[in-house]
């Protein structure tokens, strides 16, 4: 009797990986298609073409091809950034400064729309044994997320807390739009967006929670529709990596360097 292999041949690959595969394919086309776009505006600038009548019609098609190639780039970009395994180096990090420098830097845009970030910051928060560059992609978007969401007058609070159990909380809170109940488990998966074309990807919050879980913590969110929402991201003190993923980057680089 004939017995069946004990694992399958077939490499499955996760929906990470395979958008980060189709994003790189898509990546040199894309290429491909800008440098020749450059070259047709080159050529539209020539006496002859110049003079013809739908010269004008002509440039502003290309200009349009250029800005949805642009919109395809970032998409692209975030994808690859979406799949791109995270190895964090740790450090001790003081999450305080870390989140008031970024309040600094968010605030020059937020004034400009009449909302104010304070913030709540547990003035003895214990130091945090976290990846920081990680942690600052993650608030900042959190962040402009907050921005968004109030669009006009408003504030965001930017609370600090340690938990009995050996977490460091930062919780940001804005008193935006809020999330209604039905898309509250929708908003972690990739490309999910309620904001006009152009202006969201959906590929935000499911790249923080990738960071935040991979650096051994959660990221959670509770709202309340038309009043406020809050996401409250949770770090172990420690600086535990979760063990899965580690497993994860083994299997990439040894599959890299197969090729
Ligand atoms: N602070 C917030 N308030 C209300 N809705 C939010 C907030 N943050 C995220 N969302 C919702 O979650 C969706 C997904 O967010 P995200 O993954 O960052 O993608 P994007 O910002 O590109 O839409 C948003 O389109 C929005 O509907
Ligand atoms: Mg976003």
């Amino acid at each position: 009797m004939r017995k069946e292999p004990d694992t399958a041949p077939e490499v499955f690959l996760s929906l990470d990986q395979l958008s980060g595969e189709i994003a790189h394919e898509i990546n040199n086309p894309l290429g491909i298609i800008v440098q020749e776009i450059e070259w047709i505006q080159h050529l539209l600038k020539s006496d002859t073409l110049t003079e013809c009548r739908e010269a004008e019609d002509l440039k502003d098609s290309v200009r349009e091809i250029e800005a949805q190639v642009q919109r395809c780039k970032v998409i692209v970009q975030r994808l690859l950034s979406l799949a791109r395994q995270i190895e964090p180096v740790l450090q001790a990090v003081n999450v305080n400064a870390l989140a008031e420098k970024l309040i600094a830097l968010v605030s020059i845009e937020a004034r400009e729309k009449n909302i104010s970030i304070q913030n709540r910051l547990k003035p003895d928060l214990p130091v945090v044994y976290t990846d920081p560059p990680l942690v600052r992609q993650v608030l900042l978007h959190l962040l402009v997320n907050a921005v968004q969401a109030i669009e006009r007058d408003g504030i965001i609070t930017v609370t600090t807390s340690a938990t009995p159990d050996g977490f460091a909380e930062v919780a940001v809170e804005d008193n935006g739009c809020g999330i209604p109940q039905q898309n509250l488990e929708k908003i972690f998966t990739p490309f999910f967006t309620t904001k006009p074309e152009g202006k969201g990807t959906g590929l935000g919050l499911v790249t923080c929670r990738k960071i935040i879980e991979r650096l051994g913590g959660r990221i959670s969110v509770q709202s309340e529709m038309g009043k406020c929402t809050m996401f409250t991201v949770r770090l172990p003190l420690t600086g535990q990596v979760d063990k899965e993923d580690f497993h994860d980057v083994e299997q990439t680089k040894s599959a890299d360097s197969r090729r």
